[in-house]
């Protein structure tokens, strides 16, 4: 059986809800086999998948390509896809438009998209036409320019526009709301007053739920250590090392070994006698 929304926003109060971002069809079986509950096909896939400086640049095209890779993986996670930015701000329709090829196209179950008031006809829009949205407050990194970078957000009274802006989410239709880098307090204010799940990412325990860019839980990039993030595992100097072992093997003869090789049993060859050129070299080097 497949994880759906009511599974989800039954979880609020009962049960954690862990998330991860996944970009492509392997990971996406893996994280599946893993028990993820909800599987986030972010943007953030414009910063660790395809090298830009934010999530802005990333189109729809590269969404629909990502999402369908990783619904060909057929998880039972509920799969979550970003709407990229300026496919739901220009009008309503355009972002019905915008969610519809997502949902057709990828096969994925939710759309996601960032903003609270500015962003609730798109959302009304969305949900009237029964495409399940999960909403974004805090910090919403397609923002960044108006933002100035990627500070914390919902300081102070700010927080109080906050809670409100997510009880509007609520009262839209999202069925659950994400909250980025904002303090733990506030999302704890927000988790109690709103009857859909939090998922927090930077926002402390309190959230009903957790979401974590993938590359980061698995070190993939060692330069980078944000506060918010826990890593699980250190695969980015794992790799390093797989891919110079592998390396210094081929370059040693070492690679590949006669248990990697194939034989031909047809007699046809019988007289060459393992002249093969990997065979010579590894008969030099167990001279030397
Ligand atoms: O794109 C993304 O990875 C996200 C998460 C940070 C929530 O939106």
């Amino acid at each position: 059986m497949r994880w759906n929304i009511r599974d989800i926003r039954q979880m609020k109060g009962r049960d954690k809800i862990p998330m991860l971002t996944c970009y492509d069809f392997t990971m996406a079986k893996l994280l599946d086999q893993a028990g993820v509950a909800l599987l986030l096909v972010g943007d953030s896939l414009g910063n660790v998948t395809l090298g830009y400086e934010t999530t802005v640049p990333v189109t729809m095209d590269q969404m629909i390509h990502h999402a369908s890779a990783v619904m060909r993986a057929r998880p039972k996670a509920l799969v979550i896809v970003d709407m990229p930015f300026l496919s739901y701000q220009v009008s309503p329709e355009a972002a019905l438009e915008s969610a519809g090829r997502i949902i057709k196209e990828s096969q994925a179950d939710a759309v996601k998209l960032e903003g609270g008031e500015r962003s609730l006809p798109a959302i009304r829009k969305i949900v009237e036409a029964g495409v399940p949205v999960c909403g974004h407050l805090g910090l919403t990194p397609q923002s960044v320019l108006a933002l100035g970078g990627y500070p914390l957000q919902g300081r102070g009274q700010e927080g109080d526009r906050l809670l409100e802006e997510a009880k509007m989410l609520e009262e839209a239709g999202c069925f659950c709301l994400v909250l980025e880098k904002v303090p733990a307090v506030l999302a704890q204010r927000v988790t109690d007053a709103i009857g859909i799940p939090t998922i927090g990412i930077g926002a402390g325990a309190g959230c009903d739920g957790q979401v974590l860019v993938i590359n980061d839980v698995l070190g993939l990039d060692p330069e980078f250590r944000p506060r918010f993030v826990k890593r699980f595992a250190e695969l980015g100097s794992q790799i390093v090392e797989a891919a110079a072992t592998y390396c210094n093997e081929v370059r040693q003869g070492e690679f590949p070994a006669p248990e990697h090789e194939y034989k031909d049993t047809s007699g046809h060859l019988s007289s060459a006698k393992g002249s093969t050129k990997t065979t010579k070299t590894r008969k030099k080097k167990a001279k030397e």
